[in-house]
């Protein structure tokens, strides 16, 4: 891959679908086995040679900032780019437009895949296009954008979140492309524009070259709390091609387990947790730093973040606790989503499917 292939990353959506996660913790900063979803799409990157990227930003820009700082940390160089108000997908690409002046890669920042970036950009030259479109099948396509080509992959027509019916494909824009600097020219400037809505259906009208290039690996958008959750069970159970765990049980530093404690399946532990007499542990479970569980606590199938505190004999079953939350004695969540800094006071059995705001304090059931 040549060095000059940058990329720019779509990262300043409100994750709105999955906002009682993201009220205080932008998307791409929302953790995945403990570690912000967006150093996996940078890995990823990086793994290409792709070392040159813009983060095209709007929605609490500053946590990335602090965390990735320029990337000589994580093996790249990065640039952070505001807008003064959200531009759209394309917008947002041509508001970094004096960066990008060779073939290009443009990804949605809420994506969890291993597309073969190398072989999509040579894909992309042999079939002189100006625009491909990595494609993947789904079975709900209906809550994307939806591709339909010819024969040779070459674009017939765009379907934004279709109707049912509407449609004779599964196959759904993976959100990431490749485009010639030349496409900068067709978004017009200091203007909301969409690739999906506007610039990429407006290509086909003039008949530009728009391509596909599908792909058949692992593919997830995290955008809501059911696929965020379903992702730690892919993660966890070894579905996605290149993300094997080492170890079914991994223990941060500084953590106290108590010796009658029991784990099984695959667990994921964060630093100075600690975990008292009797803690049941059913995988997978992921739980973050400075996490306290007290004793007979149970979690299956869960994420727990940041500095939750679980007192005596609650449980926590396919639920998604966000940081610094603290669950009463003998309090249980199901099919749950907490926000930051809710409590759930002692004796709460939350209704199955219970979404708290951040800060929330749920009280009875
Ligand atoms: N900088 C910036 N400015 N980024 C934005 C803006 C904006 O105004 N609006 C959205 N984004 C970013 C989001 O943060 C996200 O990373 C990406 O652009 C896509 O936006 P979503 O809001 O997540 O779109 P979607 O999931 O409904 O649909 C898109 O992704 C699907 C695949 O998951 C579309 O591209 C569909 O066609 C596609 O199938
Ligand atoms: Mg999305």
């Amino acid at each position: 891959m040549k060095d000059k292939v940058k990329a720019v990353i779509l990262v300043g959506g409100h994750g709105t679908r999955l906002r009682r996660l993201t009220y205080n913790t932008p998307k791409p900063m929302v953790p995945v086995l403990n570690m912000p979803f967006l150093e996996y799409v940078i890995r990823n990157l990086r793994g290409h040679n792709i070392l040159d990227i813009i983060l095209a930003q709007y929605y609490l820009a500053e946590s990335m900032e602090n965390y990735f700082g320029d990337g000589s940390k994580f093996g790249v160089k990065l640039r952070y780019v505001m807008e003064g108000s959200p531009r759209g997908t394309a917008g947002a690409v041509k508001n970094v437009e004096k960066y990008l002046d060779d073939t290009f890669l443009v990804l949605n920042g809420d994506i969890f895949h291993n597309c073969d970036f190398t072989n999509m950009v040579k894909f992309h030259h042999r079939h002189r296009a100006k625009a491909t479109i990595a494609l993947t099948p789904v079975e709900d396509p209906t809550i994307y954008g939806v591709v339909e080509t010819d024969r040779r992959g070459k674009v017939k027509h765009f379907f934004e979140k279709p109707e049912p019916g509407e449609v004779s494909t599964n196959m759904i824009n993976a959100g990431t492309y490749v485009l010639e600097p030349e496409v900068l020219q067709w978004i017009p400037p200091d203007t909301k524009y969409s690739f999906e809505r506007e610039l990429f259906p407006q290509m086909l009208t003039d008949d530009k070259p728009v391509y596909t290039y599908s792909f058949h690996n692992y593919w997830m958008d995290m955008g809501t709390a059911e696929k965020y959750l379903q992702l730690h069970r892919d993660l966890l159970s070894d579905k996605c091609d290149n993300h094997s765990l080492e170890k079914d049980v991994i223990i941060g530093d500084k953590c106290n387990i108590h010796s009658s404690a029991q784990f099984s399946g695959s667990v994921i532990i964060g630093d100075n947790c600690t975990f008292g007499r009797g803690v049941r542990l059913a995988g997978p479970v992921v739980i973050g730093p400075n996490c306290a569980i007290m004793e007979d606590a149970v979690i299956a199938d869960s994420v727990v973040w940041d500095n939750v505190t679980m007192n005596t004999r609650a449980v926590i079953k396919s639920s998604v606790v966000a940081n610094n939350c603290i669950l009463g004695s003998d309090s249980y969540l199901v099919d749950a989503v907490l926000g930051d800094h809710v409590t759930v006071d002692e004796g709460c059995k939350l209704k199955p499917g219970a979404r708290i705001l951040p800060g929330g304090t749920v009280k009875d059931t």
